[in-house]
């Protein structure tokens, strides 16, 4: 893997290693990264969970992190991003997280030469929510094939849905969509049900916010009329099978996609789901980074000073020095 755009250029293979290598990790523990790689992280929309857990994955595998606000920016001197990119590059990032409006964005990329992770790209994809949502399903039933998942709300402008849909189907799950009709979305091949009539049988019940950002006027709901029609509430809830969960990606609408008093109940994992997006993160770190000596290194303790020249070489084969 040399990058991570989207969920659908993951063989089933490899999204097993990577969810494997989640829970090994949380379970059995992880060892940082014999050498401090760079990673910068640049969030051009919004971001509490993506950002941070990133964030903290960074930390406990020893990589720095460099802080990098759009906000102050060159991009608000009109700096494209690619051009952001080839910057962090050349001052020696060994990856990149980012996160941006645009749906495809990575297509502006090519001729970067460090692994790019894509944190959510419009409403396009959002594969690191993915496979943190696959390890938290993993991990409570151990298996994907026959699960039942109904993923609930705002389809049309979700990353998540996108995701979710392609990578639960390829790894043998059945997934039905549930969306009032101003927000289904015909491009997808997944079939939409009343959520009512798949509440009693499903396996998981997977919410999606209501992206009032990405709306115009005419398709809001007040918060009970979206409840009582397309929300997890009492009423679905006492329906659900003993051993069905409820996801949600975050931030939740409390009382909107999900009555308040059951955002931590029994069958919840949302929270969990969080927890689990840090060694989801490790896991895709580690999967691209591990086999790359990082591009800036200080000697190694045996060399002395005058060996300098060394690390100019080294910078070399590492792809940072000029020709
Ligand atoms: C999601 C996102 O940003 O796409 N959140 C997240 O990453 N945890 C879902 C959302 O914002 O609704």
């Amino acid at each position: 893997m040399e990058h991570l755009f989207s969920m659908e250029e993951l063989s089933t293979e490899e999204i097993m290693r990577l969810v494997n290598r989640a829970i090994k990790f949380k379970n059995e523990g992880f060892r940082p990264f014999n050498d401090t790689k760079t990673v910068a992280n640049l969030f051009y929309e919004n971001s509490t969970r993506t950002k941070l857990s990133f964030e903290m994955a960074e930390r406990q595998l020893g990589m720095n992190s460099l802080p990098f606000e759009v906000s102050t920016s060159s991009v608000q001197k009109g700096e494209s991003l690619y051009d952001t990119c080839k910057t962090l590059e050349a001052i020696g990032c060994d990856a990149l997280v980012i996160r941006h409006p645009e749906n495809n964005y990575y297509d502006q990329l090519e001729g970067l030469n460090i692994p790019v992770i894509n944190g959510g790209d419009g409403s396009g994809s959002h594969p690191t929510q993915c496979l943190l949502d696959l390890v938290t399903i993993y991990e409570r039933f151990g298996r994907f094939e026959g699960l039942k998942v109904v993923i609930a709300g705002d389809i049309l402008h979700s990353r998540v849905a996108r995701s979710n849909q392609q990578a639960l189907t390829q790894l043998g799950a059945e997934v039905v969509f549930s969306a009032p009709e101003v927000w289904q979305d015909a491009s997808i091949d997944c079939p939409f049900v009343n959520l009512d009539d798949v509440i009693e049988d499903a396996d998981i019940v997977m919410l999606l916010r209501v992206q009032h950002e990405r709306h115009h006027e005419h398709e809001s709901f007040t918060k009970e009329e979206y409840n009582k029609a397309y929300g997890m509430n009492q009423e679905r809830y006492a329906k659900m099978k003993e051993n069905a969960i409820i996801m949600h990606p975050a931030p939740v609408n409390r009382d909107v996609e999900i009555s308040s008093e059951l955002v931590e109940c029994d069958k919840s994992v949302i929270f969990p789901q969080m927890t689990n997006g840090v060694y989801a993160r490790m896991s895709i770190l580690h999967e691209l980074l591990s086999e790359r000596p990082a591009r800036i290194a200080p000697l190694p303790e045996e060399e002395t000073a005058e060996d300098v020249s060394f690390t100019f070489s080294n910078a070399k084969k590492r792809g940072i020095a000029l020709d």
